[in-house]
């Protein structure tokens, strides 16, 4: 057995759905589904350590460095850092102004986050289906969806394979609604030379331990070329703080009005040293990121050309050993896009396998010691959103999808030779035993 016992997270965790699937069910793991998606070195470890002295730990010079690098390696105009893709996604909405009745249309396969912000704003989330081979949303089903309603597009670059935004940003255009891009899986990836989060009018990004890159375990970013959703997503981001300050009430006596005129910045010593306006009517909040973990990133950001390349070297070799393997279907990167390997998502073909895509990843796991997991249950399944009346059977080829097809096999930076080699032959094994199991002969 090879499991780095250092690493792998097993037993007791705070919250399985984002740390672990540890289960103590006596399997033999070779290749445990590692939560951590990054390296880490001496370099994070120096970074934190020298933030950890400065005299500000929040919001200071380490975020301000790793939103710059941020936005000048994705080609984009402002990068914000906040506490993870939910807020930053949240902030957006906030943006794109979503009123209770609006509607938004989104996939369905994405993490729950993706329609949560919508819900949370009192917008009603349309779900557009899926195109099979990419599993990203299509944009011909958003074309359908469009009523007198609809106020925005969210699209979730799935696996690290950016969405055809061409076609999205047209559907947009022509009938005025906003686009945000859910990054998560997407950092560093590009489409027709453009990168994620640089296409749609804002964009969020997740730091997430499983990530791309990780800002200690949690994190976001927000992106944006437009020069007043910048000032929005300041105003948002932290407690609707509106700055240069507009009001002074340096000279107010009890019983006086509240006079309004701008003071200088460099004049902090004066009483009401930030003035609070919620943005177009919107509260903000504090989705602020620390400096340590901005520290982080900007380590992060310098490994990140070597990170994605080292996934994609991953990819590559998984896709060339499991060619040829009957009733599997391997990573798909059409032209013009670069995919950058968040997850490893292999589809289980069960007419040509001649099993089920469950009894396959049950032998993966208990008979090859190759840990899968799924990602996403289609959001409209969920009982919050049962209740809510969502029709079960809408966008079938989403529910395919997660019931039938896919498996993402592990995926990181820190996968050995002798990984990939035990992930290769445990798919191939797996797929021959079930094979072998429901032939008649
Ligand atoms: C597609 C997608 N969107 C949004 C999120 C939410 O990100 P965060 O955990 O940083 O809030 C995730 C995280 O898992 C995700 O995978």
């Amino acid at each position: 057995m090879d499991i780095d016992k250092k690493h792998f997270t097993g037993g007791k965790t705070e919250g399985g759905i984002t740390s672990s699937y540890a289960t103590e069910d006596g399997v033999t793991l070779k290749v445990p589904y590692s939560f951590k998606g990054t390296i880490y070195d001496d370099a994070e470890r120096a970074a934190v350590l020298a933030a950890m002295e400065q005299d500000s730990l929040t919001m200071g010079p380490k975020t301000q460095e790793f939103q710059n690098k941020f936005a000048k390696y994705h080609k984009v105009k402002h990068a914000f850092a906040c506490s993870n893709c939910t807020t930053g996604m949240h902030v957006i909405t906030q943006l794109f102004d979503i009123k209770p009745g609006d509607e938004v249309i989104v996939t369905p396969n994405t993490f729950v986050a993706t329609s949560l912000v919508i819900l949370k704003e009192g917008g009603i989330p349309v779900f557009a289906d899926i195109d099979p081979r990419t599993f990203n949303i299509d944009p011909a089903d958003v074309a359908r969806k469009v009523t007198k309603k609809t106020k925005a597009i969210y699209v979730v670059h799935y696996a690290g394979l950016m969405v055809d935004m061409d076609p999205i940003m047209e559907i947009a255009q022509k009938h005025g609604l906003k686009v945000m891009e859910d990054c998560a899986h997407a950092i560093g990836a590009t489409y027709k030379g453009r990168y994620a989060g640089s296409i749609g009018d804002a964009s969020a990004f997740s730091f997430h331990s499983l990530k791309n890159i990780t800002t200690c375990g949690e994190g976001g970013m927000i992106t944006t070329n437009c020069d007043n959703y910048a000032a929005g997503i300041q105003n948002l981001r932290c407690m609707n703080n509106t700055q240069p300050w507009d009001q002074s009430v340096s000279e107010w006596k009890f019983g006086d009005k509240i006079t309004c005129k701008k003071t200088s910045p460099l004049e902090y010593w004066l009483p009401a040293h930030f003035d609070v306006i919620p943005w177009n009517g919107h509260w903000g909040s504090n989705y602020r990121m620390n400096e340590i973990q901005a520290a982080v990133g900007c380590c992060q950001m310098e490994k990140l050309p070597m990170l994605t390349e080292k996934r994609r070297e991953i990819g590559r070799k998984i896709n060339a050993g499991l060619e040829g393997v009957k009733g599997i279907e391997t990573v798909y990167e059409p032209e013009g896009y670069y995919h950058v390997y968040h997850l490893y998502t292999l589809c289980v073909n069960e007419k040509e396998l001649g099993g089920s895509r469950d009894e396959f990843m049950r032998v993966l796991y208990q008979e090859e010691g190759v840990q899968g997991i799924l990602h996403y249950q289609p959001t409209f399944h969920f009982t919050g959103l049962q209740r809510m009346g969502y029709d079960p059977n809408q966008c079938p080829l989403s529910s395919e999808f997660f019931y039938k097809r896919e498996l993402n096999l592990p995926m990181h930076p820190r996968l050995t030779e002798q990984n990939i080699e035990d992930m290769i032959n445990g798919v191939r094994n797996a797929a021959a035993k079930v094979r072998k199991r429901h032939c008649k002969a």
